[in-house]
């Protein structure tokens, strides 16, 4: 393990070097800006029966049908509404004979022997065609759309379809033919085949495999032959993940033979060579896909995009790092140009050496046509009209020359995003045309945990938009596809499918909320955040994709946090809650006007991701206390408080003011005051418990969510401007008193935080705040039950206080620690790495 590790270091300084230079501090953590949790999603719709495994799914968006492949059954749904009763069913179940031979293989019964539906494909207008594992005897079948009942007819589908449902496969049918790839047996090597056609093909084995190990995610039709000046073919693009045979280094062992991304492609019109690779591709070639750090990077998901023009198809793929350090997790996007990844396969090709057993560079003559390559124009001037006809040299060559050369490097050469802490198991994406003329892709990314980012590609660079936890119970997601005709997008995964808007413009309830959220969905229209696509009148949007804190400046909403008053003994500790909603947003917080200072987690103020903890409070300490929002520039009040310190020797009265919106407790007397201290703090014990069990939960599903953060804001060089008149005028809100240093709710642009923020004499509005954070009772000041806990954690931020409505929030200090040192123990891990992107500049 630590070879490894040190290898991996070693590479990863190598490579860095190559991949990371020009984004050397590239954002390792990019934050998902609004976290969704599944008890929030509005307008989700879930649909899921009896079955399980809603793997593969079939969107005909025309016919508003979406047709699901689950284990033993397929479904066809009402596209706009998934969830309706409308749905249609059809069994197809493993026959209990087969069943039996599966489980007499020694199969899983809970998993394998079933009918896993691997493959849904349009075959003519009538029929659709689909193969399942059948309990590992694969079948397929034609399925009759209008009647959609299980036909008597089944076709042998070990050819066709993979025996395990767990293993990678990709299947399209094209022009009525069949190309899949996997490997299809238990034993067998694998494979990428052509059935369905006047003649099947295959890849070559001997003297080479043409594929070594490989697990395949994705395969793409690309019409090359569409105003092709040359007469090119249509190709098949697949992509995998397979053994380097190329690689020699020594660094790796034999048993840990490097894995990397390929892409490979054949050509539609192939038909075989007449003697020399009879029935097997004459066409096929393959490149090493290179993304963030070669070797370590296995390929999940590859998803094309062309704006109508295949010359402008556009891969984008989701890789996960390392298999060999399992302790972390991390995630990257790489997007490739299809001319790049052609550009590969017209370079040099790659050349086994039997005598020193290793791949190098072909530097020989290669013969004409040029092997690989499509039957074009060229070659049939010269007689060659079809792959039968190619010349036994070229065949040859093909037979020992399947690898090319130069690798596929992402568009830009960097990836686009890098994310720890996160495997991505799915990619979708939507190309949105935005109000400032701008066309953006919009990413849509599952996770391994039922979690959906949603991010738009800014230039070279993503920014996430939100993450949405689409199922209650993590489960990876199987698969994604969007609805351009219900602006949907449906979620496929274990326990069902769900289906998404792609955009709730609602949650944002101001025109900065709108706007710093640079979704390309969403507008301002002077009220409400809207869907631009339903929106007639679209010249009065609002809307800043590119850089998210423009075009607001006559809005003017008036609402300002309401004053709350607290009050605690000298010595006590204090939390004031400031929940941002806004991931990105940072909090300041001002005393009478001045910085509070909580840098370093030193001293007796402490910054948390929901509020400000005051510990030991002083009587210094009294004042009038203000929570500011900082997000990409703009600047907005979210909540303020006067906090009263009283001297210890007042108890009784504190005691009294501590409980006075509850009411019965305040008028006992003050031999009783001590008794119903007492009491409350068991009741409070009590609830803790219950709570802590349920906050357990919540903090598991939210460990994921990227909430907490250890960080402490940097606001060391943070000057807050006068206020602008306009502002308090519309707003009416200037507090008596106050010549309205800070005015409330209003936003100011602060120079140099943005890249394109206007000149300070520029006037900002206020913005409504986030609606005020939740209030605990009044009676207590928050946490007073916890401080020992809490000084316990010297140093580091508090994190998991969270305050809701509960009169105690605090969750088991064995859970508190624990998620603590796991929170820990991570960022140790990551900051090794972002050490090492940093000594790599
Ligand atoms: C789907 O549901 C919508 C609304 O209920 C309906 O108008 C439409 O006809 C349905 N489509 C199909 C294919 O059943
Ligand atoms: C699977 O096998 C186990 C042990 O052989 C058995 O207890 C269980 O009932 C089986 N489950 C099913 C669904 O057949
Ligand atoms: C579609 O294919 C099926 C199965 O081969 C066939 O029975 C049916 O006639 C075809 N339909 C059309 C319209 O060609
Ligand atoms: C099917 O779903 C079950 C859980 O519902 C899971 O354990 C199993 O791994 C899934 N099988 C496949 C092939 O995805
Ligand atoms: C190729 O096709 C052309 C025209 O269709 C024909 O004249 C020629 O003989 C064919 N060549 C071969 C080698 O079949
Ligand atoms: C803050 O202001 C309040 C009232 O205006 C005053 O009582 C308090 O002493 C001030 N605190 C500091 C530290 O200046």
């Amino acid at each position: 393990m630590r070879r490894n590790l040190f290898l991996f270091l070693l590479l990863f300084l190598a490579t860095a070097v190559g991949y990371a230079s020009r984004h050397s501090a590239m954002d390792l953590d990019a934050t998902p800006r609004m976290t969704i949790v599944y008890n929030d999603l509005t307008a989700a719709r879930l649909f899921s029966s009896h079955a399980q495994n809603y793997t593969t799914l079939l969107l005909e968006d025309k016919k508003g049908i979406l047709y699901v492949g689950a284990r033993g059954a397929i479904f066809s749904l009402n596209s706009s509404n998934i969830a309706d009763s409308s749905h249609q069913t059809m069994d197809w179940e493993a026959s209990p004979e087969k069943r039996a031979d599966c489980l007499k293989k020694g199969k899983n019964n809970k998993t394998e022997c079933y009918n896993h539906i691997r493959l849904l494909q349009r075959l003519n207008s009538t029929h659709l065609y689909a193969c399942g594992t059948y309990a590992f005897h694969p079948l397929c079948t034609y399925i009759d759309t209008n009647k959609f009942m299980l036909p008597s007819h089944f076709e042998e589908g070990k050819e066709r379809c993979p025996y395990d449902p767990a293993r990678g496969y990709t299947g399209l049918i094209v022009d009525g033919s069949l190309y899949t790839a996997t490997r299809y047996e238990f034993r067998s090597l694998p494979d990428i085949r052509r059935n369905r056609h006047q003649r099947p093909l295959k890849t070559e084995e001997s003297p080479l495999h043409w594929l070594n190990d490989a697990e395949f995610v994705a395969s793409v039709l690309v019409r090359e032959s569409v105003r092709s000046p040359v007469g090119d073919d249509d190709k098949i693009y697949y992509f995998f993940t397979e053994r380097a045979g190329e690689e020699t280094t020594s660094v790796f062992d034999k048993t840990q033979a490097p894995r990397v991304a390929r892409v490979a492609r054949v050509c539609k019109s192939d038909l075989g060579g007449k003697k020399i690779l009879q029935r097997k591709w004459t066409s096929f070639m393959k490149a090493r896909l290179a993304c963030y750090i070669p070797y370590y990077e296995v390929l999940k998901d590859v998803y094309s995009l062309n704006g109508g023009d295949w010359r402008s198809t556009v891969f984008y793929a989701a890789f996960t790092l390392s298999a060999h350090w399992r302790s972390m997790e991390v995630s990257a996007i790489c997007r490739y140009n299809i001319s790049e990844v052609r550009a590969a396969f017209e370079g040099s090709y790659m050349e086994y050496q039997d005598s020193s057993r290793k791949w190098s560079q072909y530097n020989g003559d290669v013969p004409e046509p040029r092997p690989g390559s499509c039957i074009t124009d060229r070659a049939r001037k010269s007689g060659y009209n079809s792959s039968q006809d190619l010349p036994n040299g070229v065949l040859d060559f093909i037979k020992l020359h399947p690898l090319m050369y130069e690798e596929v490097k992402p568009a830009d050469g960097d990836p686009l995003l890098v994310k720890k802490n996160v495997i991505y198991t799915q990619v979708a994406v939507d190309r949105v045309q935005a109000l400032d003329g701008q066309v953006y892709d919009m990413l849509f990314l599952g996770t391994g945990h039922g979690w959906i980012h949603k991010a738009v590609v800014i230039g070279s660079r993503v920014h996430i938009i939100e993450e949405i936890q689409a199922f209650r119970d993590p489960q990876p997601v199987e698969n994604l596809i969007i609805s351009e005709q219900q602006r949907s997008l449906y979620v496929g995964a274990q326990s069902g499918v769900l289906q998404l808007p792609l955009s709730t413009c609602k949650q944002y309830v101001s025109c900065f909320d709108c706007v710093l959220a640079r979704d390309p969905y969403c507008g301002w229209d002077g009220e409400s955040c809207r869907e631009v696509a339903e929106t007639r009148d679209r010249a009065l949007l609002i809307q800043d994709v590119l850089h998210g804190n423009m075009g607001c400046w006559n809005d003017c909403a008036p609402a300002t946090p309401m004053q709350k008053n607290r009050t605690v003994l000298r010595g006590d500790d204090v939390l004031l809650p400031c929940e941002q909603a806004s991931n990105l947003a940072r909090a300041t917080w001002l005393m009478n006007g001045t910085q509070v200072q909580t840098e370093g987690g030193q001293g007796h103020f402490r910054l948390g991701v929901d509020g400000l903890l005051v510990t030991d409070t002083q009587l210094e300490f009294s004042g009038e206390y203000r929570c500011y929002a900082e997000e990409n520039g703009l600047w907005g009040l979210v909540a303020t408080y006067v906090l009263t310190v009283l001297p210890e020797q007042q108890a009784p009265p504190i005691l009294s003011t501590m409980s006075q919106p509850s009411g019965p407790d305040a008028r006992r007397d003050d031999g009783d005051a001590k008794f119903i201290y007492i009491a409350v703090i068991t009741v409070l014990g009590g609830l803790c418990l219950v709570l802590s069990v349920v906050l357990l939960y919540v903090s598991c599903l939210q460990k994921r969510s990227g909430k907490y953060s250890l960080g402490v804001p940097q606001a060391s060089s943070i000057e807050l401007q006068t206020v602008s008149a306009n502002c308090l005028s519309k707003g009416g809100q200037e507090e008596e008193g106050d010549p309205g240093v800070y005015p409330d709710g209003c936003l100011q642009i602060i120079p140099g935080e943005a890249p394109t923020a206007p000149s300070p004499s520029k006037e900002a509005p206020p913005a409504p705040p986030p609606p005020p954070p939740p209030l605990p009772a009044e009676f207590t000041n928050g946490i007073t039950t916890l401080p020992n806990m809490l000084r316990k954690m010297n140093g580091n931020s508090y994190m998991l206080l969270r305050q809701n409505e509960e009169p105690c929030t605090s969750p088991l200090y064995n859970s508190f620690t624990e998620e603590l040192s796991k929170i820990l123990e991570k960022r140790k891990h990551t900051q090794l790495v972002e050490k090492l992107d940093e000594s790599s500049v």
